[in-house]
């Protein structure tokens, strides 16, 4: 097996594997769990293998959930189809981490291209180990103990009716995570707002709000500052998909963008999403 990484912030291709070994194989299998560790985002070319291989693969990582608006393949929950036809519904072309709307959101995500654009649909993932460390200092001091509220409502929401809408949110209520959340297996410091937080909601203490009137433009400034790092292509790389790519990421320490300049071509791709912990 071959480790190209693809820039100095994140990202590597690994060249001479299948991902249906990977799920077979205990040595493989760690070897890919620190790679990823290591550069937060895998790809993998030419991985012609079967819908059970790919959930296999993913299922190695931990349980796969569904999603509460995408369809998943009918004969394997988890597996959420994310085909663009001549429909043009996007929802991912902002940087965020994938569902971080739940209490606990998913650790990571196997996705693999079925058909693609001859050019366009690329995806873009974000080093936000990276994005915390480069923050100035003063900004750290503000934020540290900070949490935000995340929500799905008015992504994912606000093309449904209100009856839908009000579902959608009873069945997946506001949640709040730390700003600033700590990598589970590596101990890194991670910023972690984006377009589903909200507001925060310890922001309005005497340091911070004089006067009420401080209050909703400096949380929303700061908050909007926050959110503006993951397009700092220092921290990015971007990947250029062919049918039967893959890619894996940690959705702890990422944050994607997919680039949806290619409508009306269709595309399709199938996410196997790995179910995450409570963020501290
Ligand atoms: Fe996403």
């Amino acid at each position: 097996m071959q480790v190209n990484p693809l820039t100095c912030s994140i990202g590597a291709e690994l060249a001479g594997v299948s991902i249906a070994d990977v799920a077979r194989d205990d040595t493989l299998f760690a070897e890919i769990k620190a790679l990823l560790l290591k550069h937060r985002v895998l790809f993998f070319r030419d991985q012609d293998i079967s819908r059970a291989d790919h959930v296999a693969f993913a299922k190695r990582f931990g349980d796969l959930e569904d999603h509460p608006v995408a369809n998943s393949v009918p004969e394997h929950p988890g597996l959420i189809e994310i085909y663009k036809s001549e429909k043009r519904d996007h929802f991912e072309n902002t940087y965020h981490t994938d569902a971080s709307w739940r209490a606990c959101p998913p650790k990571g995500a196997v996705l693999r291209c079925i058909s693609c654009p001859d050019v366009g649909g690329d995806t873009i993932w974000v080093n936000m180990v990276e994005a915390y460390k480069h923050l100035p200092e003063d900004i750290k001091v503000k934020i540290a103990g900070l949490r935000a509220k995340h929500g799905i409502e008015h992504s994912f929401g606000a093309i449904m009716t209100t009856e839908e809408r009000e579902e959608l949110v009873r069945k997946n209520p506001l949640v709040d995570h730390p700003v600033v959340r700590t990598h589970p297996e590596t101990g890194e410091k991670i910023l972690y707002v984006g377009p589903f937080s909200t507001h925060f909601i310890n922001y309005h203490t005497p340091e911070n709000v004089r006067f009420g009137q401080d209050k909703t433009p400096g949380a929303s400034l700061l908050l909007n500052y926050l959110i503006s790092q993951a397009a700092i292509p220092e921290y990015q790389v971007r990947f250029r998909w062919k049918p039967n790519s893959v890619a894996l990421w940690d959705n702890v320490s990422t944050q994607h963008y997919a680039v949806s300049d290619y409508w009306p071509a269709p595309r399709r791709m199938e996410r196997a999403t790995i179910k995450g912990d409570r963020p501290f």
